[in-house]
């Protein structure tokens, strides 16, 4: 069980206000009962306008000024805005996408993560800023969301050099990397380690093993360069260090970036989201459009308290219209309050509003925040204030081990996006769905890694599964809960090839996947017990009992003893009667909530929040739309 204090936040940019304002923000954030503000992160041309010439006394002033008005300070350091000198210094550090155009200056992120010039850059930026303010800031923030804006695969010369070096370490001869990649096919053999390209620009689709290996590259360059200032600051400050990853960015691994990090914060902008990466269908974009999905955010608390071993934050939350989806609406009200008691129930310590105020000049001037750029309190303001009065009477985020476990892996992303085997199949929207079908089952879940414990869970899903680590299949075989696997568990080696004996190849449970085939919209093949398999199918052999059949007689899903295989991608109907039998096997209670309505059990709290534009009963009570219910929970 973990428990920390409840507390609120703003990131703040002192360096696009003048000094003669600074006190009074910090009286009125003070005031409103916020205890962080995040600083720093984009500053790099304020703090060395010119090579070797650092500016420090702003920054040191703005540290001073909120500290005095009692405020906390997170500082970012500012890796992810090289300044222009620097470009003009390094042109190569300019990362290359897919079709091999050069990504320019004049926005942000503009660095290839291999680039080993600026990598040095940035380790002299991160020690002199981790030894001059190491003792005094509260907390520090690695760059800024690493891979947004599609910027963690690179296809530059430096990424092709640093590849190569990765590829021979990792396989160390090139014979064993072509058997490893089954070269012979095509005739794809390579002699050499610097014959090897980057695989984009082939002239069809490139080997899914060598797309494979430059992926977990780029996740490892990452990871690495998380790292490197993760050191830095270490050695000179024993203040917590955070990244703020950003929801839906799976290009890199999470969990690995997370082990060089005391906390993990991500970015939880819910309107915007729904807007452009929930995949939601037209009513659903329309229902939600004031409220965002009710489990997208969920689901991202549930997977970062994971990444930070139980310690998370919201980095930034949305705060009002945003700038860059395709439609901005304004929050139904009430909603700003309701995202922010939603992550305290999740475990959060800290939800930091984005921005303090409203910019009015360049990129963002679009994007509200808790003030308007005239200064004047912006709705979310009496929003934020409205939970700073909350929390001062429920100042604790409490949690404990839920009793469904949801598995996410990083590599079985990859693979699913590199052999999807059918338009707009997802691993991310296989997990996401099995969560939501969870969620409306009134069910609290921890997503996990698949390097996780596994102990003292009655439930353990692991949807989509292409990659199954041995570990993670042997923790699986031990488990007395209730496991249910697929579709396309173990379908991959990590080298992408096809397993034999055919997946899942799991001791207790005999079935196989003879054959697969994937559907289009459309397509649906309905089940007997009602719902449908959409998108993807399995054809399963063995001799497990078969639970699950389509109209037509084929198997779906089968089981034996306390596992459960799962040959298909089912929708809604059908995942949530899946998981409530389950459920009842392993003797856990589910609950059909209200349309719209989710529940959460934090601790000994357990609340409901309605997402719906309607209000909603619970057990007597009405909760309006953009309501919270926070109960204390009574134990039998
Ligand atoms: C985030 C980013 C912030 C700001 C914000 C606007 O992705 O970290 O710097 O751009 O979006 O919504």
């Amino acid at each position: 069980m973990t428990r920390y204090p409840r507390t609120l936040g703003v990131c703040y940019y002192p360096e696009h206000w003048s000094p003669s304002v600074w006190e009074d923000d910090a009286r009125r954030m003070a005031d409103l009962g916020l205890t962080w503000v995040r600083i720093g992160e984009f500053a790099w041309s304020r703090l060395e306008p010119s090579p070797g010439a650092f500016s420090f006394d702003w920054l040191d002033k703005a540290i001073s000024v909120l500290h005095d008005a009692g405020l906390k300070v997170v500082l970012g350091t500012p890796t992810a805005t090289p300044p222009r000198w620097m470009v003009d210094k390094m042109p190569d550090m300019l990362a290359a996408d897919a079709d091999g155009h050069v990504r320019k200056f004049g926005s942000r992120r503009h660095y290839c993560f291999s680039h080993e010039g600026y990598k040095a850059e940035c380790a002299r930026i991160v020690t002199v800023l981790a030894k001059r303010y190491g003792d005094t800031v509260d907390a520090w923030q690695t760059d800024n969301e690493y891979g947004c804006h599609d910027t963690t695969l690179s296809y530059s010369a430096a990424a092709k050099h640093a590849f190569q070096a990765w590829l021979a370490r990792r396989y160390n001869d090139i014979s064993v990397l072509n058997d490893a990649w089954g070269n012979v096919f095509w005739s794809m053999e390579y002699d050499a380690f610097d014959q090897i390209d980057l695989p984009n620009l082939t002239v069809t689709e490139a080997n899914p093993a060598h797309a494979m290996a430059f992926r977990r590259f780029s996740s490892d360059q990452v990871v690495a360069f998380n790292r490197l200032q993760a050191e830095i600051i270490r050695t000179h400050s024993e203040a917590p260090i955070a990244h703020n990853y950003m929801g839906r960015i799976t290009e890199f691994d999470h969990f690995d970036v997370g082990d060089d990090l005391e906390i993990a914060s991500w970015d939880s902008y819910p309107l915007g989201f729904l807007e452009d990466r929930v995949g939601a269908d037209d009513a659903r974009q329309l229902a939600y459009a004031r409220q965002g999905d009710p489990d997208f955010q969920a689901f991202h608390h549930d997977l970062y308290r994971a990444v930070g071993k139980g310690r998370l934050w919201i980095m930034e939350q949305q705060p009002g219209p945003v700038n860059w989806a395709p439609y901005n609406p304004e929050p139904l009200p009430g909603m700003v309050r309701l995202w922010t008691w939603e992550a305290f129930a999740h475990g959060a310590e800290a939800v930091c509003y984005f921005r303090w105020r409203q910019a009015p000049m360049a990129q963002e001037q679009m994007h509200a925040g808790l003030l308007r750029p005239d200064s004047v309190e912006a709705p979310a303001f009496g929003e934020a204030a409205k939970v700073a009065n909350e929390i001062s009477d429920a100042p604790v985020s409490e949690t404990r081990q839920a009793e469904v476990a949801l598995i996410f892996d990083y590599a079985s992303e990859w693979a699913w996006t590199i052999q999807p085997h059918g338009h707009g199949l997802s691993y991310f929207r296989l997990v996401f769905e099995t969560y939501q079908a969870l969620r409306k089952l009134g069910l609290s879940v921890d997503v996990l890694p698949p390097r996780a414990e596994l102990d003292d869970y009655k439930v353990i899903l692991a949807p989509g599964l292409m990659i199954a680590n041995p570990g993670l299949a042997r923790a699986l075989k031990e488990s007395e809960a209730e496991v249910v696997l697929g579709p396309r568990f173990g379908a991959r080696t990590p080298d992408m090839s096809t397993p034999v004996p055919l997946p899942p190849d799991f001791a207790g449970l005999d079935v196989r996947v003879a054959r697969v085939e994937s559907l289009r919209p459309g397509a649906d093949m309905p089940l007997s017990g009602g719902g449908a398999v959409k998108g993807y199918r399995e054809e399963l052999e063995g001799t497990a009992e078969v639970v699950e059949t389509t109209e037509g007689g084929a198997a779906v899903v089968m089981r034996s003893g306390n596992r459960t295989y799962v040959g298909g991608w089912l929708d809604q109907i059908a995942m949530k009667r899946l998981v409530s039998g389950i459920c009842d096997t392993a003797g856990i209670e589910t609950r059909e909530l209200p349309h719209g309505v989710r529940m959460r059990q934090a601790g000994a709290e357990l609340f409901f929040f309605n997402y719906g534009a309607t209000p909603a009963q619970i057990d007597g009570t009405t909760l309006p739309p953009a309501g919270v219910l926070r109960r204390a929970l009574t134990t039998s």
